[in-house]
Order: structure tokens, then sequence, then C-alpha cells
């Protein structure tokens, strides 16, 4: 069978599949809403979003936005409330020498407190304040790291 058809077939498939669980999963409430823009996203922008964004959709999975996100890729990202079922979890907390850790090995890792603030949001639980303030700290120090890189880079190729 050639490759195209498997996939089609597989998609076929899997559609109920998928339907199903997007009519079970209770939509976001207004407070788990914020936190992710406070805190998951800002993670994604600086960690995820140049492979998993508007530039480039690895894996078919974008991570720029909420509904994007929640869409998932090749394969669901996750169910809320469901966190050790959710790929993209799992992939995060992959150990570093792992092939399949996400961001890839020669990226910059997450920090346990990114890790700990995204698996608080994927359960479920409200991201306590210490923990989200901490968990944007890290994010914010490894947008300053990236944007020194690129400014090192570009006087040295001048
Ligand atoms: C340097 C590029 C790069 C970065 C940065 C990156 N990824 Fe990926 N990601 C990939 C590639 C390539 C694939 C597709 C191949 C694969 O599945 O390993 C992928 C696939 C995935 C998948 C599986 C998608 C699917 O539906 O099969 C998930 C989930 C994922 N990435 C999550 C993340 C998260 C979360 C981050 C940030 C914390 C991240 N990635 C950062 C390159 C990247």
């Amino acid at each position: 069978m050639p490759t195209s058809l498997l996939l089609s077939v597989g998609v076929l498939t899997a559609a109920p599949l998928t339907l199903k669980k997007a009519v079970s999963a209770a939509p976001l409430t207004p407070a788990q809403k914020a936190d992710y823009a406070q805190v998951i996203q800002p993670l994604f922008d600086v960690h995820c979003v140049s492979c998993h964004g508007p530039k480039k959709e690895k894996g078919k999975l974008r991570l720029d936005t909420l509904e994007a996100t929640l869409k998932g890729g090749k394969n669901p990202t996750f169910a809320i409330g469901k966190p050790d079922s959710s790929m993209l979890l799992a992939r995060v907390f992959l150990d570093r020498t792992a092939g399949d850790v996400m961001p890839p090995k020669a990226e910059k890792a997450l920090t346990e407190t990114q890790k700990e603030a995204l698996y608080a949001f994927v359960e479920g639980q409200p991201i306590p304040a210490d923990l989200a303030k901490a968990a944007n700290a890290d994010s914010q120090a490894a947008l300053a790291a990236a944007k020194a890189a690129a400014n090192a880079d570009s006087k040295a190729r001048k």
C-alpha cells in the first residue's frame, strides 16, 4: 500500500476518536486560560515556537496560541486533567539524553521550575503564584540569553 494511502486510512480511523476526545474534554476555565497566557505561552514562545510556530511546524504542531496547542500536531498534545496520557508532557519530561526529548538536545533545556508549572497546568491545577513567578523568570532569562547570543553572532559576522 502506498504510504499516502496508509496515512489517510490512519487519519480516517483516528478521526472519530479525536472527535470523542474533543467533545468530552471540558473547556478551559477563565483561570486556566489566564495561567496559559501568563505562564505557559511565554514559555512556549521562548523554547518551542521557533520550531512549532508560523515559521516551522515540526511534527505538524504549533504552540504559538492556546487554540493551536490544544489542537495538537500529528498526535494530541494533552487533555487538561490527564497529565499521565500527555505526549507533550512525556517528551518534555524525558531524560535530556533521550533522542525524543523536547526541546531537542541541542537546544536550551527547560528548567525544573518551568516543567513543574507546565505539569500543574496540564493537571488542571492552578499554577501557584510563586511557581508562576519563578517559571516566568526562567523564561525571561532564557529569552535574554538567546538575544545576547544572537547579538554576539551578528557582531561576529560584521
Ligand atoms: C529545534 C527545533 C525544536 C524545538 C525548539 C522544539 N521542538 Fe518539538 N519537535 C521538533 C521536531 C523536529 C519534531 C518532529 C519529530 C518528532 O516528533 O520528534 C517535534 C515534535 C514535537 C512533538 C510531537 C508532535 C506530534 O504531534 O507528533 C511535541 C509534543 C513537541 N515537539 C513538543 C515541543 C515542546 C513542548 C517544545 C518546547 C518546550 C518543543 N517541542 C521545542 C523540533 C523542535
